[in-house]
């Protein structure tokens, strides 16, 4: 079901993982510049909608430098446990220095969320921020999240949206598709790196056909939250209860 990627797109891990060593010294400074801090917001409303309760155990997958595992502590008070995984390891390590510095107790994995090293039904909640879009194959990665949640267990899955609607829409598609890898490259003097960010999303599922394909690894249920005018969107899914 998932689509050969596209030409001029190429997810193998390796080129991922590559592509994100490089820019994460920079990543959280570009982060803020480029969304003008609207991605703290959107990582706080991933949280919300996980609404994770005390003494459950959630995974943030692709959790790079950690802001959305921290957002989930801080959104349980500190009263869930948060794994933090992902397989780039240069993002992983100024995650666990952030994590060290705000005195959060977030454990991290390397882990391919293609593979996952967790047994079957091991989480409540689960959450990936912009990270299911670089997975080589998304079907497999979202049976892999279906697998590792416990019954009734919830995913949500934050990413941009291809074609933002909306009375913004065209100054969102300029500033994507132009101002991104133009700040990109300048701040992070990597030519490739932002250039990917637009190109991966124009060919991203639309959300409706996101929700379609996390019903068809399993979830029963999945709601759809437009975020900033459509800009993005959180999918939330639940695993059936036996
Ligand atoms: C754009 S960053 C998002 C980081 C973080 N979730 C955030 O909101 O800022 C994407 C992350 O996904 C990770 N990633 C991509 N494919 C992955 C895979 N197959 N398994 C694990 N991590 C992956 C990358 O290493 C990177 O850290």
């Amino acid at each position: 079901m998932d689509p050969a990627p596209p030409p001029g797109i190429d997810k193998a891990a390796g080129k991922i993982q590559a592509m994100f060593s490089r820019i994460a010294p920079r990543y959280d400074l570009l982060n803020r510049l480029l969304s003008g801090g609207t991605d703290v917001v959107w990582r706080r409303e991933a949280a919300r909608l996980l609404a994770p309760l005390p003494g459950e155990t959630c995974l943030d997958l692709c959790s790079g430098t950690g802001d959305l595992a921290l957002a989930i502590a801080k959104r349980s008070a500190g009263r869930a446990r948060v794994v933090a995984a992902d397989f780039t390891f240069e993002m992983l390590a100024i995650g666990q220095e952030k994590f060290r510095r705000r005195g959060a107790p977030i454990p991290e994995a390397g882990a391919d969320g293609l593979r996952l090293p967790f047994p079957d039904r091991t989480f409540d909640g689960a959450t990936a921020a912009f990270g299911v879009r670089n997975f080589e194959d998304l079907d497999r990665g979202l049976r892999e999240l279906y697998r590792v949640l416990k019954p009734g267990g919830r995913l949500v899955v934050l990413e941009f949206t291809p074609e933002p609607t909306g009375p913004f829409a065209p100054l969102v598609k300029f500033h994507v598709r132009r101002f991104v890898p133009f700040l990109g490259r300048l701040v992070s003097r990597d030519g490739s790196a932002y250039q990917y960010l637009p190109d991966s999303v124009g060919r991203w599922p639309a959300p409706d056909a996101l929700a379609a394909r996390m019903r068809s690894a399993g979830f029963a249920t999945v709601d759809v939250h437009l975020l900033a005018f459509g800009i993005a969107a959180a999918h939330v899914a639940r695993k059936g209860a036996p």
